[in-house]
C-alpha cells in the first residue's frame, strides 16, 4: 500500500515539473530552412540561427530548397560534417526528435530574431562558424590541394573577389540603388591600403571573365604582382543564382566545390579584397580571423563604403596625425 502511494506522488512531482518547465524554461527543436538564394546569404543565417537556438534544443537544417548540393537529398552535408550540433532534416528525423514538435524558421524569421536581441551579426558568426565550417574528408582533401599551390606562391599572396554577375543588376533594384564596386575599385582598395606591399602573388577570383581580366591587368600594374595561373576560373559568365539552381546536380556539386576552394584560397591568403556588397567578403573576414588567426587589418572591403574593422582603426590614425601636425 505505501508503495502505491509513493509512486503516485512522484507521478505529481513528474507531473507538475513538466508543466513548470513548459511555463518556463523548455526547449524545443527548431528546423531551420535554407533557401534558393545563395551559398553565403544561406549559410550566414545558418550561423544566425546556432547562435539563437543553440541553446534551444535539436538545430535541424532543411536542404530542399538549397541549390549547393551534389543530389537531390543532398545539401550542406554533402560537403560538411556539422552532424553534432546541425542535424539534417527529414520528416522522420523531426517526429523522432525527443523535443518535437519542432519550430519551422526560414532566413527572414532568424533575421527577425536577430534584429530584436541586437547583438551584432558578426558576433553569431564569429561563434559559430568553427562549430559549422567542418569540410569532410573528401572536401578537405581537394580543398588542401589547392591550397598546397597558395602555399607555393611568391608572397605576399593577395586575393581578390571580383563579384560581377547579378550582383551589378541587384545594385539597381529601386529597393537597394548602391554603389557597384567596380574592378578598378578593389586594386584601387588595396593599394591605398597597403601602399608598402608590392609584388608576391595576385589570385583574382571571380565569377565575369571581362572583370577578372580588368582586374588582373590592374593588379599587375599597380601591385607588380604575379599572377597566380591556377586561379579557379570556371564559368562562362558572370554568376547567376537562378541559372546555377537550374543546373544538374553533378555540375552544381562540382561548382560548389570550387566556391569552397575558392572560399579557403581567400580565406588563407596574406591580403583579402572584396565588397561588402556581397555576403561572401563578410564570411571570408570571418574565416580569416576565427579559422586561420589572420589579422582583421589584412582584409579591406572595396565597397564606397569601407566598412572593414580595420578602415575604421586606419581613419582614427590618419585624424591623430593631422592633429599633431596642426598642434605642431
Ligand atoms: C525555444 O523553445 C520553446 C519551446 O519550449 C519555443 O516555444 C520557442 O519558440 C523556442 N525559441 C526559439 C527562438 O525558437
Ligand atoms: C616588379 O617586380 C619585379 C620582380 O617580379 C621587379 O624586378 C621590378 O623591379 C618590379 N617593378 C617595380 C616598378 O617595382
Amino acid at each position: 500500500m505505501p508503495r502505491v502511494a509513493s509512486t503516485a506522488w512522484l507521478g505529481f512531482l513528474l507531473g507538475a515539473c513538466v508543466i513548470a518547465s513548459l511555463a518556463g524554461q523548455s526547449t524545443a527543436c527548431t528546423v531551420f530552412k535554407f533557401d534558393i538564394s545563395g551559398f553565403a546569404a544561406n549559410v550566414r543565417h545558418l550561423l544566425l540561427a546556432y547562435g539563437v537556438l543553440s541553446e534551444n534544443g535539436t538545430i535541424f537544417l532543411d536542404n530542399r530548397n538549397f541549390p549547393y548540393k551534389c543530389t537531390e537529398l543532398g545539401g550542406w552535408h554533402d560537403f560538411f560534417d556539422s552532424e553534432p550540433i546541425i542535424k539534417e532534416w527529414t520528416p522522420k528525423a523531426e517526429a523522432a526528435a525527443l523535443d518535437a514538435p519542432c519550430r519551422h524558421v526560414d532566413k527572414a524569421g532568424i533575421a527577425k530574431i536577430v534584429d530584436r536581441i541586437r547583438i551584432p551579426w558578426t558576433q553569431y558568426e564569429e561563434l559559430a562558424i568553427s562549430k559549422a565550417w567542418v569540410l569532410r574528408p573528401w572536401v578537405a582533401v581537394e580543398v588542401s590541394q589547392h591550397l598546397a599551390v597558395l602555399e607555393a606562391a611568391a608572397k605576399p599572396t593577395i586575393a581578390l573577389h571580383i563579384r560581377g554577375g547579378d550582383k551589378v543588376a541587384e545594385d539597381q533594384q529601386e529597393e537597394i540603388k548602391r554603389a557597384t564596386t567596380f574592378p578598378e575599385d578593389y586594386v584601387e582598395t588595396f593599394v591605398s591600403r597597403f601602399p608598402d606591399v608590392q609584388g608576391g602573388t595576385c589570385i583574382i577570383l571571380g565569377d565575369d571573365h571581362a572583370w577578372v581580366a580588368e582586374a588582373s591587368r590592374l593588379a599587375q600594374e599597380r601591385i607588380n604582382c604575379t599572377l597566380q595561373p591556377l586561379s579557379p576560373f570556371y564559368r562562362q559568365e558572370g554568376h547567376k543564382q537562378a541559372q546555377f539552381n537550374s543546373l544538374p546536380y553533378e555540375e552544381r556539386c562540382e561548382q560548389s566545390m570550387r566556391l569552397l576552394t575558392d572560399m579557403e584560397i581567400m580565406a588563407h591568403a596574406d591580403y583579402f579584397v572584396g565588397t561588402f556588397n556581397s555576403g561572401m567578403p563578410w564570411m571570408i573576414d570571418t574565416m580569416r580571423h576565427v579559422l586561420y588567426g589572420k589579422h582583421r587589418s589584412t582584409m579591406a572591403d572595396a565597397s564606397i563604403h569601407h566598412w572593414d574593422w580595420y578602415e575604421r582603426i586606419r581613419e582614427y590614425y590618419r585624424e591623430y596625425a593631422e592633429e599633431q601636425v596642426a598642434c605642431g
